[in-house]
C-alpha cells in the first residue's frame, strides 16, 4: 500500500547518499506511474492498488503494515453502509450558517436584540447534508492579488449593498461583470484607508503608521470591519488585525473579508463575552461599526476594556459623537457625554481626539480602578480564563493576572522573551519546551508542503538539497489549526514566510493555551468543536488538526458532524491534514469517504503509532 506520497515523504526525510539520486529517479518514476494511474482514486485504490516495492523496507514497517491492513479489512467488511455518501444540500443551503436562525431563536423567546446572537441548539439541523457551492462559483485568485480582487460569484450580496457601499472601509466596485474590487495595496483604486492609519498613529504620538509595532500595537480587533481594507493595511505593517462581525445574511464583511484571505469570524456584541481570554489585544478598532457603546450600562465598554491589554488603545471613530466633546471647546469640559463619563471610571484617557475619531489608551496601572474615586464598577473574581460565550460581566477583569504587561514594556523583538514567556510558565509551557515545538513545526511545515504539492511532484520531482516547491497550485491563504497547542504550525509558517494566516483554534476542553497563542501576536479562538465554527460556508483553505481527533473521542457529540462542518467551511478544493494515532486515523478516513473527500493515509515511517490523512474536498459542481 505504498502511496507516492509515502515515498516522496521517505525522500525528504531520508539521508542522501550519493546512491539516493538513483533512487529518486526510480521512485519517481514510480510515483509519476502512481499519480497517473490513481489520478480518478478513491480512498480505496489508495490503500489497495499498485504495490510499489519497498526501498526503506525494515521489520518494524512490516509489522506497522499489517496492522493498517487489519483496520483496512475490518472497515471494508463492516460493509456497504461505510460507502453510503451523504446528499448535498438544497440550493437555499448555499450560505448556510448554523446557530444564527433569527426566525427560530424568535420562535423559541428570545427578543431585545438576543434573536441575532449565537444560539446553537435552537437550530439544529435535521437531516445531515454537504453544502453546495453556487452556480458560478469559482476558485478564488492567489494570494496577494485575491486580497483586491474577488469573484462576485462566491459571495452573497445585493445590488442595493452595492451601491450604498460608500464609507471608507466599505468601498468597492464592480469590474467587468464577476468581479469586485477592494483597496489595493498600491493606492490606485482607494488611498482612504492609508490616510486613516496615518491619523491613528499621529494621534497617538508616532511618527508613522509602521511604528505602531515598535509602539507594541501588533494585533488589532477591528469590529465591524467594512469589507476588511484597514485590517488589510494593518497585515501590510506587519500587525494581526483579526475582523468580527455580527451575522449578515448578504453582503457579510465576515464573508467578503475572508473571501479576500484576511482574518475574521462572526463574533457580536449582545448579550456575552467574546470568545477570548482577558488581556488579548493591544489595540479595538470600530469605525461606524454600529454598536451603541453608551447602552447597557457601559457593558460593551467593560467587555472592550476586559479584551484589551494594559496600556492599549481603543479607536472609535463614529459620527455620532462628533456635536459632545471637547470639539466644542475646552469651556464645555464639565459637560461629559456618558461615554466620556463611563471611560473616565474605568480609567480610559481619552489621548486624542480629531474628526469623528477618538482614541482612548487603557491604563497600565493596575491599581487605578480601585484607586478611582466613587467607583461602582468592582472588579471580577478571577478564574479559569477561558470564557466561552459566558455572559456579559459588569466588573472590570485582568487585573490580578499574571499577563498584566503594558504593550509599551514589550520587548521590541517579534519573539516572545523569556520573561513573556515565564508568564505562562506554572499553567502551561517551559522555554524549552516551546523551543522544541518550534523546531518540531518547522520541520513538520516542510513535510506538509511537500504532501500539497502533487502537480510539481509530477512535472519535476524534488531533488535532496533543492529549494522548498511552490505553493501548490491552488491558492492556500486561510489556514485553521482546528488544535493548535501552542501556535506552533503557525509560528513555523510565519519562519518559512508562507503568505498564510492562521485561525489558532484552542478546544474547550484542550488545555487553555489560547492566551499563549494571542500572546504571540496570532489570531486565536476558544471553540467546541461539538458546535459549528463561527464562520461562512467555503472560507478556509486548509484545516489541520493534530491529535484533535483522539481528543474528540471523548466527546458527547459524533464525529460526522465535526466532518460535515468541516466540509462546510472549506472551500471546494480545499485541503485538510489530520494527524492522530493510527486508529483514529482509521476511524477518519471512513468518514472521509462518505462525505466524498479524496483521502489518503499516510505512514510517518518513525516507528510511531502516529499517522496523517490527508484530504482534499472535491469541486461538486450541481
Ligand atoms: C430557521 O428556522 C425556521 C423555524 O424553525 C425554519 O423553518 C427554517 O427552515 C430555518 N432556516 C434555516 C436556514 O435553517
Ligand atoms: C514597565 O516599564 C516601566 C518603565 O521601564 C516600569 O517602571 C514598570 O514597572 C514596567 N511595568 C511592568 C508591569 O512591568
Ligand atoms: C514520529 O513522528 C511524529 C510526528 O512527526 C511524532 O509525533 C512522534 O513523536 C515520532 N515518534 C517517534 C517514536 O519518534
Amino acid at each position: 500500500m505504498r502511496s507516492p506520497w509515502l515515498n516522496k515523504l521517505s525522500l525528504i526525510l531520508g539521508p542522501r547518499p550519493p546512491i539516493s539520486w538513483l533512487l529518486l529517479c526510480f521512485v519517481s518514476v514510480l510515483a509519476l506511474i502512481a499519480v497517473f494511474g490513481s489520478s480518478s482514486s478513491n480512498t480505496f485504490d489508495s490503500v489497495i492498488s499498485t504495490p510499489v516495492p519497498e526501498i526503506y523496507t525494515n521489520y518494524r514497517r512490516l509489522k506497522e503494515q499489517a496492522a493498517v491492513d487489519y483496520f483496512e479489512l475490518r472497515t471494508l467488511s463492516l460493509g456497504a453502509s461505510r460507502q453510503r455518501e451523504l446528499e448535498l444540500c438544497v440550493k437555499e443551503r448555499e450560505n448556510y450558517v448554523p446557530c444564527y436562525n433569527v426566525t427560530a431563536n424568535l420562535l423559541v423567546g428570545f427578543k431585545d436584540g438576543e434573536e441575532f446572537d449565537r444560539h446553537c441548539d435552537v437550530s439544529r439541523l435535521g437531516k445531515r447534508c454537504l453544502v453546495r457551492p453556487p452556480k458560478d462559483y469559482k476558485i478564488p485568485l492567489r494570494w496577494p492579488a485575491g486580497r483586491d480582487v474577488i469573484w462576485s460569484g462566491n459571495v452573497k450580496i445585493t445590488k442595493d449593498q452595492f451601491l450604498s457601499s460608500g464609507s471608507m472601509t466599505k468601498r468597492m466596485m464592480l469590474l467587468e461583470e464577476n468581479q469586485i474590487a477592494f483597496h489595493s495595496e498600491d493606492g490606485l483604486i482607494f488611498d482612504g484607508v492609508k490616510d486613516y492609519s496615518r491619523q491613528i498613529a499621529e494621534m497617538m504620538g508616532l511618527g508613522s503608521d509602521s511604528e505602531f509595532f515598535q509602539a507594541g500595537v501588533r494585533t488589532v480587533l477591528d469590529i465591524g470591519c467594512g469589507f476588511g481594507s484597514f485590517g488589510a493595511h494593518l497585515l501590510s505593517l506587519r500587525l494581526m488585525a483579526l475582523c468580527i462581525a455580527a451575522y449578515e445574511a448578504t453582503g457579510s464583511q465576515v464573508q467578503l473579508a475572508l473571501e479576500r484571505g484576511l482574518p475574521a469570524m462572526i463574533g457580536n456584541f449582545i448579550s456575552r463575552q467574546l470568545p477570548y481570554p482577558s488581556l488579548s489585544f493591544d489595540m479595538v478598532h470600530c469605525a461606524q461599526c454600529g454598536i451603541l457603546w453608551d447602552q447597557k450600562e457601559g457593558m460593551f465598554l467593560l467587555e472592550v476594556d476586559r479584551l484589551l491589554k494594559p496600556g492599549g488603545y481603543f479607536v472609535l471613530t463614529s459620527a455620532t459623537n462628533k456635536p459632545h466633546g471637547s470639539a466644542l471647546g475646552a469651556k464645555k469640559r464639565d459637560m461629559l457625554t456618558p461615554l466620556e463619563h463611563f471611560t473616565e471610571k474605568i480609567c480610559w484617557s481619552l489621548i486624542a481626539q480629531q474628526d469623528e475619531t477618538f482614541i482612548w489608551q487603557k491604563t497600565a496601572d493596575s491599581h487605578c480602578y480601585s484607586s478611582r474615586m466613587q467607583n461602582d464598577v468592582p472588579l471580577c473574581k478571577e478564574g479559569y480564563d477561558a470564557p466561552y460565550y459566558q455572559a456579559l460581566m459588569p466588573c472590570i477583569a485582568g487585573t490580578s493576572s499574571k499577563r498584566w504587561i503594558p504593550i509599551q514594556n514589550r520587548s521590541s523583538s517579534s519573539h516572545l522573551s523569556s520573561a513573556e514567556l515565564e508568564v505562562h510558565g506554572k499553567y502551561c509551557v517551559s522555554p524549552e519546551d516551546f523551543f522544541d515545538d518550534l523546531q518540531f513545526w518547522k520541520s513538520t511545515l516542510k513535510n506538509y508542503w511537500s504532501l500539497l504539492t502533487p502537480l510539481i511532484f509530477s512535472d519535476h520531482p524534488k531533488r535532496p538539497g533543492d529549494e522548498d516547491p511552490l505553493p501548490p497550485f491552488n491558492m492556500l491563504r486561510n489556514v485553521m489549526d482546528m488544535n493548535a497547542h501552542y501556535g506552533g504550525l503557525n509560528a513555523a509558517f510565519m519562519e518559512e514566510r508562507k503568505s498564510v494566516w492562521v485561525m489558532n483554534v484552542v478546544p474547550v476542553r484542550a488545555r487553555n493555551t489560547l492566551p499563549l497563542i494571542l500572546d504571540r501576536g496570532f489570531a486565536g479562538v476558544l471553540h467546541d468543536w461539538c458546535e459549528p465554527f463561527p464562520t461562512y460556508p467555503r472560507t478556509y483553505d486548509l484545516l489541520h488538526a493534530n491529535g484533535l481527533l483522539s481528543l474528540l473521542t471523548s466527546e458527547r457529540c459524533s464525529l460526522m458532524d465535526v466532518f460535515v462542518e468541516m466540509d462546510r467551511i472549506l472551500r471546494p478544493e480545499g485541503w485538510v491534514i489530520l494527524a492522530d494515532k493510527v486508529g483514529a486515523i482509521e476511524l477518519a478516513r471512513a468518514q472521509a469517504a462518505q462525505i466524498r473527500w479524496d483521502a489518503r493515509v499516510i505512514d510517518l515511517q518513525n516507528g510511531s503509532d502516529q499517522r496523517l490523512l490527508v484530504c482534499q474536498k472535491p469541486f461538486v459542481r450541481k
